[in-house]
Protein backbone atom coordinates (compact mmCIF):
# COMPACT_ATOMS: atom_id res chain seq x y z
CA UNK A 1 0.00 0.00 0.00
CA UNK A 2 2.81 2.62 0.91
CA UNK A 3 5.35 0.92 -1.70
CA UNK A 4 5.61 4.71 -2.56
CA UNK A 5 7.35 5.42 0.63
CA UNK A 6 11.31 4.84 0.67
CA UNK A 7 12.95 2.13 2.83
CA UNK A 8 14.05 4.96 5.02
CA UNK A 9 11.10 6.66 5.52
CA UNK A 10 9.06 3.66 6.48
CA UNK A 11 12.14 2.97 9.27
CA UNK A 12 11.74 6.39 10.56
CA UNK A 13 11.60 6.51 14.40
CA UNK A 14 8.36 8.40 15.85
CA UNK A 15 8.80 11.11 18.78
CA UNK A 16 7.05 10.65 22.39
CA UNK A 17 4.52 13.19 21.50
CA UNK A 18 4.01 11.14 17.78
CA UNK A 19 5.82 13.49 15.29
CA UNK A 20 8.45 11.86 13.58
CA UNK A 21 12.45 12.06 13.67
CA UNK A 22 14.29 13.91 11.84
CA UNK A 23 16.94 11.39 10.15
CA UNK A 24 20.23 12.94 10.94
CA UNK A 25 22.14 11.51 8.22
CA UNK A 26 19.85 12.97 5.64
CA UNK A 27 19.71 16.87 6.87
CA UNK A 28 20.46 19.74 4.52
CA UNK A 29 24.04 20.95 4.69
CA UNK A 30 22.85 24.57 4.02
CA UNK A 31 19.61 26.63 4.75
CA UNK A 32 18.43 29.55 3.32
CA UNK A 33 15.65 31.13 4.85
CA UNK A 34 13.67 34.36 3.82
CA UNK A 35 12.28 35.79 7.11
CA UNK A 36 9.53 37.04 5.90
CA UNK A 37 6.19 38.41 7.55
CA UNK A 38 7.13 40.58 10.35
CA UNK A 39 5.25 43.49 9.01
CA UNK A 40 2.06 41.48 8.92
CA UNK A 41 2.58 40.28 11.96
CA UNK A 42 2.96 43.53 14.12
CA UNK A 43 -0.23 44.76 11.92
CA UNK A 44 -2.25 41.87 12.66
CA UNK A 45 -1.61 42.77 17.06
CA UNK A 46 -1.93 46.22 16.24
CA UNK A 47 1.51 47.15 16.94
CA UNK A 48 4.45 49.00 15.27
CA UNK A 49 6.43 47.45 12.13
CA UNK A 50 9.62 47.44 14.26
CA UNK A 51 8.14 45.38 16.55
CA UNK A 52 7.34 42.46 14.16
CA UNK A 53 11.14 42.81 13.10
CA UNK A 54 12.11 42.63 17.02
CA UNK A 55 10.00 39.66 17.44
CA UNK A 56 11.40 38.18 14.58
CA UNK A 57 14.77 38.25 15.85
CA UNK A 58 13.94 35.97 18.80
CA UNK A 59 13.07 33.30 15.31
CA UNK A 60 16.16 33.74 14.12
CA UNK A 61 18.11 33.07 17.98
CA UNK A 62 15.49 29.95 17.72
CA UNK A 63 16.02 28.96 14.55
CA UNK A 64 20.41 29.41 14.83
CA UNK A 65 20.20 27.33 18.01
CA UNK A 66 17.83 24.50 16.40
CA UNK A 67 20.73 24.52 13.23
CA UNK A 68 22.90 24.45 16.25
CA UNK A 69 21.45 21.06 17.91
CA UNK A 70 20.56 19.24 15.14
CA UNK A 71 23.97 19.63 13.42
CA UNK A 72 22.68 21.78 10.14
CA UNK A 73 26.32 23.25 8.92
CA UNK A 74 25.27 26.62 7.15
CA UNK A 75 22.18 28.70 7.56
CA UNK A 76 21.94 32.15 5.47
CA UNK A 77 19.09 34.40 6.24
CA UNK A 78 17.73 37.19 4.22
CA UNK A 79 17.96 39.78 6.65
CA UNK A 80 18.23 43.14 4.40
CA UNK A 81 17.73 43.40 0.73
CA UNK A 82 19.44 45.91 -1.51
CA UNK A 83 15.65 46.86 -2.32
CA UNK A 84 15.02 47.66 1.76
CA UNK A 85 16.24 50.93 1.60
CA UNK A 86 13.08 51.89 -0.24
CA UNK A 87 11.37 51.87 3.22
CA UNK A 88 10.68 54.65 5.25
CA UNK A 89 14.26 56.14 7.16
CA UNK A 90 13.03 55.17 10.43
CA UNK A 91 11.94 51.30 9.53
CA UNK A 92 15.69 51.17 8.13
CA UNK A 93 16.91 52.79 10.56
CA UNK A 94 15.13 50.18 13.18
CA UNK A 95 16.37 47.49 11.33
CA UNK A 96 19.91 48.78 11.34
CA UNK A 97 20.12 49.48 15.13
CA UNK A 98 18.60 45.63 15.49
CA UNK A 99 21.13 44.14 13.54
CA UNK A 100 23.58 46.17 16.14
CA UNK A 101 21.86 45.24 19.11
CA UNK A 102 21.79 41.55 18.40
CA UNK A 103 25.00 41.33 17.49
CA UNK A 104 25.90 42.62 20.77
CA UNK A 105 23.60 41.00 22.89
CA UNK A 106 24.40 37.45 21.07
CA UNK A 107 28.23 37.47 20.40
CA UNK A 108 29.29 35.62 23.49
CA UNK A 109 26.76 32.52 23.20
CA UNK A 110 27.40 32.70 19.42
CA UNK A 111 30.97 32.38 20.20
CA UNK A 112 29.76 29.48 22.86
CA UNK A 113 27.92 27.41 20.56
CA UNK A 114 30.60 27.16 17.82
CA UNK A 115 28.63 29.71 15.10
CA UNK A 116 30.63 31.46 12.72
CA UNK A 117 29.03 34.58 11.82
CA UNK A 118 29.69 35.95 7.88
CA UNK A 119 27.59 38.07 6.35
CA UNK A 120 26.81 38.44 2.61
CA UNK A 121 25.85 41.88 0.36
CA UNK A 122 27.50 45.47 -0.48
CA UNK A 123 28.49 45.29 3.47
CA UNK A 124 30.24 48.69 2.46
CA UNK A 125 27.06 50.36 1.81
CA UNK A 126 25.78 49.67 5.81
CA UNK A 127 25.89 52.27 8.53
CA UNK A 128 29.41 52.30 9.98
CA UNK A 129 28.33 51.26 13.23
CA UNK A 130 27.08 47.87 11.30
CA UNK A 131 29.59 46.94 9.43
CA UNK A 132 31.71 47.05 12.40
CA UNK A 133 30.46 44.89 14.91
CA UNK A 134 29.83 42.90 11.56
CA UNK A 135 33.54 43.15 11.65
CA UNK A 136 34.03 42.36 15.11
CA UNK A 137 31.50 39.08 14.87
CA UNK A 138 33.13 37.85 12.40
CA UNK A 139 36.78 38.28 13.87
CA UNK A 140 35.40 36.60 16.97
CA UNK A 141 33.98 33.49 15.79
CA UNK A 142 35.97 33.12 12.74
CA UNK A 143 37.29 29.25 13.97
CA UNK A 144 34.04 28.21 14.98
CA UNK A 145 32.94 25.10 13.06
CA UNK A 146 29.77 24.34 14.27
CA UNK A 147 27.34 26.10 12.20
CA UNK A 148 28.50 28.90 9.46
CA UNK A 149 25.63 32.05 10.28
CA UNK A 150 25.69 33.86 7.11
CA UNK A 151 23.55 37.16 7.35
CA UNK A 152 22.71 38.29 4.09
CA UNK A 153 22.38 42.17 4.30
CA UNK A 154 21.86 44.96 1.56
CA UNK A 155 21.84 41.63 -0.36
CA UNK A 156 20.42 41.50 -4.02
CA UNK A 157 20.87 38.17 -6.01
CA UNK A 158 20.84 40.90 -8.93
CA UNK A 159 23.98 43.13 -7.76
CA UNK A 160 25.58 39.86 -6.53
CA UNK A 161 26.13 38.98 -10.30
CA UNK A 162 26.77 42.20 -10.87
CA UNK A 163 29.84 42.20 -8.80
CA UNK A 164 31.01 38.78 -9.81
CA UNK A 165 31.20 40.05 -13.58
CA UNK A 166 32.88 43.24 -12.75
CA UNK A 167 35.39 41.52 -10.42
CA UNK A 168 35.51 38.99 -13.70
CA UNK A 169 36.10 41.40 -16.51
CA UNK A 170 38.47 42.98 -14.54
CA UNK A 171 40.94 40.35 -14.28
CA UNK A 172 40.19 39.51 -17.97
CA UNK A 173 41.32 43.54 -19.00
CA UNK A 174 44.55 42.83 -17.27
CA UNK A 175 44.88 39.69 -19.39
CA UNK A 176 44.76 37.61 -16.01
CA UNK A 177 41.93 35.67 -17.22
CA UNK A 178 40.96 34.66 -20.87
CA UNK A 179 37.19 34.78 -21.41
CA UNK A 180 37.16 30.92 -23.13
CA UNK A 181 38.10 30.01 -18.95
CA UNK A 182 34.73 31.46 -17.45
CA UNK A 183 32.82 28.63 -16.02
CA UNK A 184 30.28 27.91 -13.54
CA UNK A 185 33.24 27.03 -10.69
CA UNK A 186 34.79 30.83 -11.88
CA UNK A 187 31.22 32.47 -11.58
CA UNK A 188 30.78 30.61 -8.15
CA UNK A 189 34.30 31.94 -6.75
CA UNK A 190 33.46 35.37 -7.57
CA UNK A 191 30.07 35.20 -5.59
CA UNK A 192 29.55 36.30 -1.96
CA UNK A 193 28.84 32.69 -1.36
CA UNK A 194 32.29 31.55 -2.49
CA UNK A 195 33.33 28.18 -0.83
CA UNK A 196 30.15 27.83 0.11
CA UNK A 197 27.82 24.25 -1.18
CA UNK A 198 24.38 25.53 -2.74
CA UNK A 199 21.10 25.55 -0.31
CA UNK A 200 19.56 22.42 -0.07
CA UNK A 201 16.65 23.96 1.17
CA UNK A 202 14.94 27.59 0.77
CA UNK A 203 12.29 28.46 3.56
CA UNK A 204 9.78 31.09 2.94
CA UNK A 205 7.29 32.12 5.68
CA UNK A 206 4.73 34.41 5.21
CA UNK A 207 3.08 32.18 2.47
CA UNK A 208 4.54 34.18 -0.40
CA UNK A 209 5.53 32.18 -3.54
CA UNK A 210 8.46 34.63 -4.79
CA UNK A 211 11.93 34.53 -4.74
CA UNK A 212 12.58 38.51 -4.11
CA UNK A 213 15.81 38.57 -5.71
CA UNK A 214 17.67 36.04 -2.91
CA UNK A 215 20.91 34.17 -3.87
CA UNK A 216 18.86 33.99 -7.64
CA UNK A 217 22.08 31.70 -8.95
CA UNK A 218 22.77 29.51 -5.92
CA UNK A 219 19.09 28.77 -5.81
CA UNK A 220 18.81 26.51 -9.25
CA UNK A 221 18.32 23.40 -7.35
CA UNK A 222 17.54 24.03 -4.11
CA UNK A 223 14.20 22.34 -2.92
CA UNK A 224 11.66 25.25 -2.08
CA UNK A 225 9.03 24.86 1.39
CA UNK A 226 6.82 27.80 2.05
CA UNK A 227 4.37 28.05 5.15
CA UNK A 228 1.80 30.85 5.71
CA UNK A 229 3.21 30.86 9.24
CA UNK A 230 4.36 34.46 9.81
CA UNK A 231 8.51 34.59 10.50
CA UNK A 232 7.93 36.14 14.14
CA UNK A 233 6.01 32.70 15.01
CA UNK A 234 8.12 30.68 13.18
CA UNK A 235 9.82 28.43 15.60
CA UNK A 236 12.46 25.03 15.53
CA UNK A 237 8.83 22.97 15.35
CA UNK A 238 8.03 24.65 12.22
CA UNK A 239 11.82 23.90 11.00
CA UNK A 240 11.75 20.62 11.46
CA UNK A 241 8.25 19.87 9.63
CA UNK A 242 10.15 21.52 6.62
CA UNK A 243 13.04 19.04 7.61
CA UNK A 244 11.15 15.77 7.64
CA UNK A 245 9.46 17.15 4.38
CA UNK A 246 12.69 18.04 2.93
CA UNK A 247 13.56 14.37 3.70
CA UNK A 248 11.08 12.74 1.68
CA UNK A 249 12.08 14.64 -1.42
CA UNK A 250 13.88 13.07 -3.91
CA UNK A 251 16.62 15.76 -5.78
CA UNK A 252 17.60 14.43 -8.85
CA UNK A 253 19.18 17.68 -10.13
CA UNK A 254 18.33 17.54 -13.54
CA UNK A 255 19.04 13.44 -14.04
CA UNK A 256 17.25 10.54 -13.73
CA UNK A 257 16.11 8.26 -10.58
CA UNK A 258 18.58 5.41 -10.60
C1 LIG B 1 10.62 41.00 5.80
O1 LIG B 1 9.38 41.17 6.45
C2 LIG B 1 11.69 41.15 6.77
C3 LIG B 1 12.69 42.07 6.69
C4 LIG B 1 12.80 43.05 5.61
C5 LIG B 1 13.71 42.16 7.75
C6 LIG B 1 14.12 40.86 8.40
C7 LIG B 1 14.81 41.18 9.65
C8 LIG B 1 14.69 40.51 10.82
C9 LIG B 1 13.95 39.26 11.00
C10 LIG B 1 15.31 41.00 12.06
C11 LIG B 1 16.64 41.64 11.95
C12 LIG B 1 17.71 40.70 11.55
C13 LIG B 1 18.85 40.58 12.22
C14 LIG B 1 19.94 39.76 11.63
C15 LIG B 1 19.09 41.19 13.51
P1 LIG B 1 8.43 42.35 6.00
O2 LIG B 1 8.77 43.55 6.81
O3 LIG B 1 8.56 42.57 4.52
O4 LIG B 1 7.04 41.79 6.35
P2 LIG B 1 5.67 42.08 5.58
O5 LIG B 1 5.82 41.52 4.18
O6 LIG B 1 4.66 41.32 6.38
O7 LIG B 1 5.46 43.56 5.59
Amino acid sequence: MFSFLTKRSRSRKTREDGSQELDRERLPRHVAIIMDGNGRWARSRGLPRLAGHRAGVESLRDIVRACVDWGIGILTVYAFSTENWKRPHEEVEGLMNLLVEYLRRELAELRREGVQVRAIGRLEGLPRQAREELERARKETAANKRLILNLALNYGGRSELVDACRRIATLVARGELDPGEIDEEVINNFLYTAGLPDPDLLIRPSGEMRVSNFLLWQLAYTEFWVTDIYWPDFRREDLRRALLDYQQRERRFGGLKI
